[in-house]
C-alpha cells in the first residue's frame, strides 16, 4: 500500500476484534512510527500495552471514579478492542525544545503508528476521554507526576465490511493560501 493510499483509506474503527498485533509486531511497527519528526530526538513518549484481563482492570479502575449507575458502561469501554496501547507523554523538562513541540512529536508517532497498523490490515482508533484525567488510571498505569496520558489507541481487526467512506475530501481552500494572497491589514 503506498503512503497516499494508506492516508486516504485509514479510518478510525469503533468495532475491533482479534487479531491484534502481538508484542513483537507492535514493537516492529512502533519502530517505524518512531521515525517521525522529533525535535531534539527526545522521544518524549512511551506506550503501555494492555490485553485481556489488563483491560478489565483498567476499565474497573476508571469505573471506580464514576457514579454507580455509569460504572458498567465505563468499565465496558476498556474492552472494545483486543489491544489497548496507552500513550504516555513524558516531556523532557527544561529542555530548549518546548513542551508543545514535544507533544507534537508524540502525536506524530501516534499517527504514524495508526497508518502502519492500517497498512498491515489492522484497525485502530485514538481514544481520549475520561482516561486522560483519571487519577486512578494514572496510578494504575504507574505514571510519574510529570507524565501525562494522551489517551490510548484501541487496536484490532475491523469487521470485514467496507470502511466508512472518506469524509475529508472537501474544499481545503480556506486552509491554505499563498503569501501574495494574504489579507493585508488596513
Ligand atoms: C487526540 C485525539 C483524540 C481522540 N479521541 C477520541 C475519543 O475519545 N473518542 C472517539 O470516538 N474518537 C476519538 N478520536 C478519533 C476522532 O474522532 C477521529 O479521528 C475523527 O472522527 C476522524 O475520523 P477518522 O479518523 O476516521 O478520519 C480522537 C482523535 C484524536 C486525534
Amino acid at each position: 500500500m503506498d503512503v497516499m493510499t494508506a492516508v486516504l483509506t485509514r479510518r478510525s474503527r469503533q468495532t475491533l476484534n482479534e487479531p491484534a498485533p502481538g508484542d513483537a509486531e507492535f514493537a516492529y511497527l512502533l519502530g517505524g512510527a518512531a521515525a517521525a519528526p522529533d525535535h531534539g530526538s527526545l522521544r518524549p513518549w512511551r506506550w503501555i500495552l494492555l490485553r485481556g484481563e489488563d483491560r478489565k482492570t483498567l476499565g474497573e479502575s476508571l469505573a471506580s471514579e464514576a457514579p454507580p449507575e455509569q460504572r458498567d458502561r465505563i468499565a465496558g469501554k476498556a474492552l472494545r478492542a483486543p489491544l489497548m496501547a496507552a500513550l504516555v507523554f513524558r516531556p523532557v523538562a527544561g529542555h530548549k525544545v518546548p513542551e508543545w513541540e514535544q507533544m507534537a512529536a508524540a502525536s506524530s508517532v501516534a499517527y504514524g503508528l495508526m497508518l502502519l497498523l492500517h497498512s498491515r490490515g489492522y484497525g485502530s482508533i485514538w481514544r481520549t476521554g475520561r482516561m486522560c484525567e483519571s487519577g486512578a488510571a494514572h496510578e494504575l498505569l504507574g505514571l510519574t507526576p510529570t507524565e501525562r496520558l494522551l489517551g490510548s489507541l484501541d487496536i484490532g481487526t475491523a469487521d470485514g465490511g467496507e470502511p466508512p467512506a472518506r469524509r475529508r475530501t472537501g474544499d481545503l481552500a480556506d486552509h491554505v493560501s499563498t503569501f501574495a494572497s494574504r489579507p493585508v491589514p488596513v
